[in-house]
């Protein structure tokens, strides 16, 4: 071997311990990026998540302790705060929009924003609601709300597959035939029109503030559920909006609901079957005031609204702590990359 040979083969052997050494680290950068997406399969080991509650909805705020989603509601490696100054390091930050009063200036848009971080835009009121969106177009990654197509689903309520076992009782002993609870009463809402025609027809029992019968808590289901049903009238009709008026009022109280917001065809993907009488379904309100007085009278016609109970049953979510621990449970699934540079027309969409 000559010298310039010697060389060059010590150069091969440099650049060989150069390239084997080198490869690994592409090798496990790759890997990482690849663990990375295989996170999202079940059974998975997850990395951590921080989420940072920037306001707490409607100034009233809950308990963040300890490990609350693992505690409450059995998710690992999902970590919940509200203070604010953990804005450098949280994954994800959450704004609730009634808090966005001030649009634009209530951000935090002087702090720097790490690349990684997912800002989410939360609201479980239906659009006319929520004020004052276009300022805050082009800021937020995610929606939260009770729509189906929002990226983090929180329905106030669900149908779930398997029966209770408490079966609700047929009309055993209900004095009244329809109920409602209401509290902020305006005349020009398609709810309160319905109202006026069917109390002509049919007495309907009126709780909450507006008539000056507000229940407490405590009181709300056992006094709903003294009646054959109740009206569980949305405020506005806007897609997939179906409140806590279905869900807790009527399902948890065992009273049939009348059903007015969207569409039939949202109901029956939500709810559980047979289990509603859907008010554009009649021709008048005459005619539906006589299906109720036929129901009523008529034990095993009442029975086919309640058949459900033994099949499905309602889970209802009301914490926002819940909600919250939610977003880690979709968070594998979620966009990676995402703007909502027209949040208003996604809202009101
Ligand atoms: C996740 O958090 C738990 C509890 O603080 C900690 O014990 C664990 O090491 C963390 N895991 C990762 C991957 O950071
Ligand atoms: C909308 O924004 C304006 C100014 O930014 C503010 O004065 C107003 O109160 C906001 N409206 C609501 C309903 O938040
Ligand atoms: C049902 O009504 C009857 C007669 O009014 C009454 O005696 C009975 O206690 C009632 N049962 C229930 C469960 O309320
Ligand atoms: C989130 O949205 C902002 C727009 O405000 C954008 O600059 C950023 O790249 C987005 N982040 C991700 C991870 O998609």
């Amino acid at each position: 071997m000559t010298l310039s040979e010697s060389r060059a083969f010590l150069l091969l052997l440099l650049s060989f311990v150069l390239l084997s050494s080198l490869s690994p680290l592409v090798f496990y950068s790759f890997l990482e990026e690849k663990l990375h997406t295989l996170n999202s399969y079940p059974g998975a080991p997850r990395r951590n998540i921080s989420i940072l509650l920037w306001h707490w909805p409607f100034g009233r705020p809950y308990r963040l302790d300890g490990d609350r989603c693992l505690e409450m509601y059995n998710i690992s490696g999902c970590f919940l705060t509200d203070n604010t100054s953990a804005f450098s390091t949280a994954d994800v930050v959450v704004f609730h929009h009634q808090e966005l009063g001030r649009g634009v200036s209530s951000l935090p848009l002087h702090l720097s924003r790490p690349a990684s971080q997912h800002w989410v835009w939360m609201s479980l009121e239906p659009p006319h609601n929520n004020a004052n969106l276009t300022q805050l177009n082009g800021f937020f990654n995610w929606t939260m709300s009770y729509r189906r197509d929002a990226d983090i689903s929180i329905p106030y309520g669900k149908t779930m597959l398997g029966g209770e076992k408490k079966v609700i009782q047929a009309a055993p002993n209900r004095s009244c035939p329809v109920s409602w609870v209401v509290s902020r009463y305006k005349s020009n809402q398609a709810r309160s029109v319905v109202y006026q025609r069917l109390r002509n027809y049919i007495h309907i029992e009126v709780y909450g503030k507006w008539n000056k019968k507000p229940l407490s808590d405590k009181e709300l289901l056992p006094t709903i559920s003294k009646c054959l049903f109740y009206l569980s009238f949305e405020n506005s009709e806007a897609k997939d909006y179906i409140s806590e008026k279905l869900w807790r009022n009527a399902f948890q109280a065992g009273a049939v609901p009348v059903v007015l917001g969207p569409s039939r065809a949202t109901y029956e993907a939500l709810a559980p079957p047979d289990s509603f009488i859907h008010v554009l379904d009649y021709k008048s309100i005459a005619e539906l005031a006589e299906h109720l007085k036929h129901v009523a009278a008529d034990r095993q016609a009442y029975e086919k609204y309640l058949q459900w109970h033994h099949t499905h049953r309602i889970k209802t979510y009301t914490d926002w702590r819940e909600r919250l621990c939610q977003i880690c449970v979709r968070f594998p699934r979620l966009p990676a990359r995402q703007v909502y540079l027209d949040l208003e027309g996604w809202v009101k969409m």
